[in-house]
């Protein structure tokens, strides 16, 4: 039997007070099936006791699974290339300039899904700035999805990801591969801290970073979420960090103390007055 019109509801209530996330209208179908998994582990017969059991119980465990099981994860390695152009030709020479003294770089991914951006990242650090390798280079990828993350932690990838935006001489010089997977080799993995963080709660974060990508993730949120979002991100960048989020996403209206950047064929976002 298919959900009702007030479970569907109950759940884009549930899903919105825990990630922020508004599920468009029409989505009974992904509700269902990202939910059945959910239901079956906890040992219910079928969604609607799931859902049930969550009205009953509020469970703070099953409520976060749900949350998570309904995001979208689509990424790609190299997404949208030119971020990674810019962070190459301009930002992170005139980074390596500014932090020369103390030798460090700090990036965050603040929507790192299955992996494919924060290794991007590693691989633009490890071909084109080779003196960067006696630096504290760092990399903080974090997600809302713990699934995500495993699979970010493994480094493996199907022939069909690797296949979707990564040059051949990257595949062939930071990947092994076993069979049809792919596993990022070591000398990323070790740039890259993997760490569970809602967006929409407290951040246990104090570094102050370099750069930071929220990409592909704010669209899912409402005006106020991302406004609070960014402006705590920002409290986070360093007075000469750079910004990124997704090139179909935008800042307008948000009313927050930002310039904009265009730095070969992207647009990024710097602290005003700075
Ligand atoms: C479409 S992917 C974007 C991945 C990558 N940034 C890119 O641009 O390719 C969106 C990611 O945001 C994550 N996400 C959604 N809501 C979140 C939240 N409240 N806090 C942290 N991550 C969240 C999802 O789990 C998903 O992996």
């Amino acid at each position: 039997m298919p959900l009702t019109v007030t479970d569907i509801d109950f759940v884009r209530d549930l899903v919105v007070k825990q990630s922020g996330n508004i599920l468009r209208t029409g989505q009974s179908d992904l509700i269902e099936s990202r939910l059945a998994p959910i239901a079956k582990n906890a040992g219910l017969a079928n969604v609607e006791q799931l859902i049930a059991e969550l009205k009953r119980s509020r469970s703070p465990r099953l409520s976060d699974q749900v949350a998570q099981a309904v995001t979208v994860n689509e990424t790609s390695f190299f997404r949208d290339v030119h971020p990674f152009n810019a962070l190459r030709s301009r930002i992170i020479p005139d980074i390596m300039k500014e932090n020369a003294a103390r030798r460090d770089l700090k990036i965050w991914c603040a929507a790192s899904s299955s992996g494919q951006e924060p290794y991007t990242l590693a691989m633009v650090i490890r071909e084109h700035f080779p003196t960067l390798s006696d630096w504290n280079v760092r990399i903080l990828a974090t997600d809302i999805s713990e699934k995500m993350l495993d699979k970010c932690r493994s480094g493996q990838y199907s022939q069909l990801e690797v296949n979707r935006g990564l040059p051949a001489r990257n595949l062939v010089r930071f990947f092994d591969r076993s069979g049809s997977v792919w596993t990022t080799k070591q000398e990323l993995q070790n740039l890259i801290d993997f760490q569970k963080l809602n967006l929409t709660t407290a951040w246990p974060l104090t570094t102050q970073f370099d750069v930071i990508f929220i990409r592909n993730v704010l669209i899912y949120f409402d005006q106020k979420t991302k406004a609070e979002i960014l402006s705590r991100a920002l409290r986070l960048l360093r007075p000469n960090g750079y910004l990124f989020i997704g090139s179909a996403e935008t800042v307008i209206g948000l009313g927050l103390p930002l310039e904009r950047e265009e730095i070969d064929g992207t647009i990024c976002y710097r602290h005003a007055n700075r």
